[in-house]
């Protein structure tokens, strides 16, 4: 089975629109983006988008790319104060001279659209999920509506950024799975994917997962985008792959769909918890 990501973000868009017609006002998104790559021009526009589609009123901060901490620090401070901003999401990566880590600690953790901020990560970490990072909720999502059982289930991460495959262990785990996490210094990948009922592979790595890393039946999320040939691909050789998996991601449509859709829900999430902390 090909497991379809755009049919399931559609799903959550209409969920989230639900929630916003619920909630009786306009949520909104502010995006910080700094310099001009393409590729994060890109990501932001799919996600501008997917906010017009939902009712979600969303805003573009753009910075020149030689942009200052202080400066990059101020503008967040800044739509941390404002009342009609409700989640903020910078987009990443920033110029190598900004470190990403001191600019998401600055971003409200209330605000944290993403899930990255320390204390999102923490409470994620201790089992209380609130925002949390949206690929991992993206794919946990997925699992779910597939009915796949995760307790109990052998999952193998391959790739463990703070990013996909760190925070999607933790809650793997808190879904009582079994959870492996692969990375550059593991020392026999095929020995660990070869386990795996659910496989996670986030590595950034086109064609690192072969038909013989799998096992029969196992559910695939490809996280991976890579450009090859004019081509967007994953990290699985997907064509023979899916010959022996029980459910996998394609790429593009997979799991980048869910991403998407998962922002729009974590919004909406820091909208609503705005307004339960204003009634209490
Ligand atoms: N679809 C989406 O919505 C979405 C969202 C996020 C990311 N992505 C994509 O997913 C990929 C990973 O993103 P990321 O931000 O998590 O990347 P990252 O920060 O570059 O991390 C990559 C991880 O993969 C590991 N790795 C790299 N090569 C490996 C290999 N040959 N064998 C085993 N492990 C290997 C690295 O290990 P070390 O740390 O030990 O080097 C690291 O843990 C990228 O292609 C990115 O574009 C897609």
């Amino acid at each position: 089975m090909i497991i379809d990501g755009k049919a399931l973000a559609s799903d959550i868009e209409a969920e989230v629109r639900g929630r916003v017609e619920r909630l009786g006002f306009n949520p909104g998104l502010a995006t910080i983006l700094v310099g001009d790559n393409p590729a994060s021009q890109m990501y932001l526009r799919i996600k501008h988008a997917a906010c017009e589609r939902v009712g979600i009123r969303s805003e573009n901060i753009v910075l020149p790319g030689d942009t200052d901490e202080g400066t990059l620090i101020k503008t967040i401070m800044e739509l941390n104060c404002r009342e009609d901003v409700h989640a903020i999401l910078l987009q990443l990566p920033l110029p190598g001279h900004l470190d990403p880590r001191k600019a998401m600690m600055a971003i409200a953790p209330e605000k944290d659209a993403d899930g990255f901020h320390p204390e999102n990560m923490g409470a994620l970490l201790l089992g209380a999920e609130r925002l949390v990072p949206c690929t991992p909720r993206g794919i946990i999502y997925a699992l779910e509506r597939l009915g796949v059982k995760i307790e109990g289930a052998e999952a193998v991460i391959v790739g463990h950024s703070n990013v996909v495959g760190k925070p999607l262990a933790a809650m793997l785990l808190n879904r009582n799975a079994t959870v492996q996490v692969c990375h550059v210094y593991t020392k026999d990948l095929k020995e660990h994917t070869r386990d795996a009922e659910i496989l996670v592979v986030a590595a950034g790595v086109p064609g690192l997962i072969k038909a013989d890393m799998v096992r029969e039946g196992a559910y695939i999320f490809d996280v991976g985008i890579n450009r090859v040939d004019g081509k967007t691909v994953g990290d699985v050789d997907f064509d023979a792959v899916k010959e022996k998996a029980a459910g996998i991601t394609p790429v593009p449509g997979g799991v980048g769909p869910l991403t998407v859709a998962m922002l729009m829900s974590q919004t909406v999430m820091a909208a609503e918890l705005s307004l339960e902390r204003r009634r209490s």
